[in-house]
């Protein structure tokens, strides 16, 4: 018997920074059995490797360099590597977040992590989530949503996962760094932070996980038909 080939399914989920697009894709990618690629970890992780050189991350010509010698995985069970480094937690810390909207407005570095991310997508199902992931990465997912969250609810929510992982830091710095972040994310030449014409806008100030991840699963049914359990 010839089985049919089924085409892999695309879920595309960009959205400012602390929106909350990791904790439902990777929920929403378990229970429908997709791989999940967290497209942020990648540019940290490149992150991490500038700063562990001591390179300084406003120089675009000194951080275009190093590309020849980075080596990013995204491990399935979450697990982050730079050049076989597991970077998982080290790429959370405030002074990641801080520089990384630099070497993410990069051109250079952002085409060849765009490379590895579209060949992620290639021969699997995948949730994946960013800023350009339906704007640029993936122009053609079955699935765009994009996902926002008041500057006040997202820095609520940044401030007790970091409580929760032990990383000191203040409610207001946070905040302050949202919104720094956003605006370099949105303002930069290449792929910036945008809302892709054909994504679906979802607002969660007033949500649950559980009810975002319902909606998120009631959308990609919508666009695909595929449902857990089907
Ligand atoms: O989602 P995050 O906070 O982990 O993302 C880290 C940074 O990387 C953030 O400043 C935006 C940038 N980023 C991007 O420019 N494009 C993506 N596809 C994902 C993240």
């Amino acid at each position: 018997m010839i089985e049919k080939i089924k085409k892999p399914i695309s879920v595309a989920i960009d959205g400012p920074a602390a929106a909350g697009k990791s904790t439902i894709a990777k929920k929403a990618a378990k229970i429908l059995n997709f791989t999940y690629i967290d497209t942020g970890a990648m540019y940290r992780a490149f992150t991490y490797y500038v700063l562990k050189r001591g390179v300084n991350p406003q120089d675009e010509n000194a951080c275009n360099a190093l590309i020849p010698e980075v080596d990013v995985e995204l491990l399935p069970d979450g697990i982050v590597k730079v050049n076989n480094e597991d970077v998982t937690r080290a790429i959370r810390e405030i002074e990641i977040s801080q520089n990384v909207s630099y070497i993410a407005s990069y051109k250079n570095i952002r085409l060849a992590l765009v490379e590895q991310q579209r060949n992620m997508a290639k021969h699997r199902s995948v949730i994946m989530d960013g800023r350009d992931i339906g704007t640029y990465v993936l122009p053609d997912a079955d699935v765009k949503i994009y996902q926002v969250a008041s500057v006040h609810t997202r820095a609520i929510r940044r401030y007790e996962e970091n409580l929760e992982k032990g990383i000191v830091c203040t409610l207001d710095e946070i905040e302050k760094d949202l919104i720094r972040r956003d605006y370099i994310d949105s303002h930069r030449d290449f792929a910036p932070l945008v809302q892709a014409p054909d994504a679906v806008l979802l607002d969660t100030s007033k949500m649950s996980i559980e009810e975002v991840v319902i909606r998120v699963l009631q959308i990609i049914k919508e666009k695909t038909g595929v449902f857990p359990h089907e």
